[in-house]
């Protein structure tokens, strides 16, 4: 059996760091890539002489070029600049824009049946470029944005309550800025809704936290922003595809028609298997959170205008 090949691209803090979560998981042999000389090298060695330590199985090379990412199976997309206190997300479209341009070609080039998952911010926006600069399916191509936001919910739910973030279940829609949609109503701590544990102001204040959470993180970092969670968060999509798990999780897809939404990438709860996006589920929204998903939209949309394709 031959074994799964995972190329990230962009080896800095999220792309080393996912590099390190799938090696440790054995889900595969990874390659790094870089345009920095010996940064993927060095880190992929570093990493590789782990594994006798760990003791997991999973070569880790580094390169600066493409060809030992021939026939990928799953390709996870971090080149681009992270931003710094005070900038959006938004600041990084046009110098993100002409590295995912590049990057994608490159990937495709080698590996035409890859499944893509981006991370590059604006991740909605870069989603969108690399569908339609890769010419892959809708169902290979997704962003990574909706279980890092859904973490920060969890793990803020559970440090409000003092309990295991094991028994925390949350869902969250829309774009990855801070109009995103988090949603209490359909969030639990063991199968009892969260509205029966914490006062609506709480409940609020936690929403409003999540949705300010990446740029939290940044002014704490103030050289970068986060990369732990969304690292992991990566891997867990990368997981529920090599290994065909099926598992339902919020992701950003092209939207045809659904949730009312036609040629914009967004983020839903879809089915991630061995095909990649293998159904999108549309939830029924409340009159409110219907107005909140819209509010967002429309700033993706802005963005994807942006692109100028
Ligand atoms: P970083 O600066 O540590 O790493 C980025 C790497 O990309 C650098 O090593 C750089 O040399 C490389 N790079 C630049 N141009 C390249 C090219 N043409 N080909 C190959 N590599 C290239 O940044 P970090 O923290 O890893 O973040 C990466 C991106 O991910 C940023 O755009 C950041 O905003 C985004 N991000 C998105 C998240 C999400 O939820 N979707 C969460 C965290 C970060
Ligand atoms: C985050 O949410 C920066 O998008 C990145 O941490």
């Amino acid at each position: 059996m031959r074994r799964k090949k995972i190329s990230i691209i962009g080896a800095g803090f999220v792309g080393a760091t996912a590099a390190h979560w799938a090696a440790e998981k054995e889900l595969g042999d990874v390659v790094l890539v870089d345009i920095l000389e010996g940064i993927p090298q060095g880190k992929a060695l570093d990493l590789f002489q782990a594994s006798p330590v760990e003791g997991f199985d999973a070569r880790v090379i580094g390169s600066n070029g493409y060809e030992e990412t021939k026939d990928s199976d799953v390709v996870i997309v971090t080149s681009g600049v992270p931003r710094k206190p005070g900038m959006s997300r938004e600041d990084l479209l046009e110098i993100n824009k002409k590295i995912i341009e590049s990057v994608v070609t490159e990937v495709v080039g080698k590996s035409p049946q890859a499944i893509l998952i981006m991370v590059t911010n604006p991740l909605d926006t870069m989603t969108y470029l690399a569908l339609k600069k890769s010419g892959l399916t809708k169902q290979r191509v997704m962003g990574m944005a909706g279980i890092l936001d859904t973490a920060r919910f969890k793990a803020f739910i559970a440090m409000e309550l003092g309990v295991s973030v094991e028994d925390i279940q949350a869902l969250l829609l829309g774009g990855h800025g801070d109009e995103m949609v988090p949603l209490p109503r359909y969030t639990t701590v063991s199968g009892i809704p969260l509205s029966q544990l914490l006062p609506k102001e709480t409940i609020d204040r936690l929403v409003d936290r999540t949705r300010k959470g990446g740029g939290e993180i940044v002014n704490l970092l103030k050289t970068g922003s986060a990369f732990y969670a969304p690292s992991a968060a990566a891997i867990q999509m990368t997981e529920a595809i090599l290994k065909d798990k099926r598992r339902i999780l919020p992701c950003c897809v092209y939207l045809d028609g659904e949730y009312g939404l036609k040629d914009i990438c967004f983020g839903v709860p879809v089915k991630l298997g061995a095909n990649g996006v293998e159904a999108i589920i549309e939830l029924q929204l409340t009159e409110e959170e219907k107005k909140l998903f819209a509010k967002s939209a429309e700033s993706v949309k802005k963005s994807i205008a942006e692109l100028k394709l």
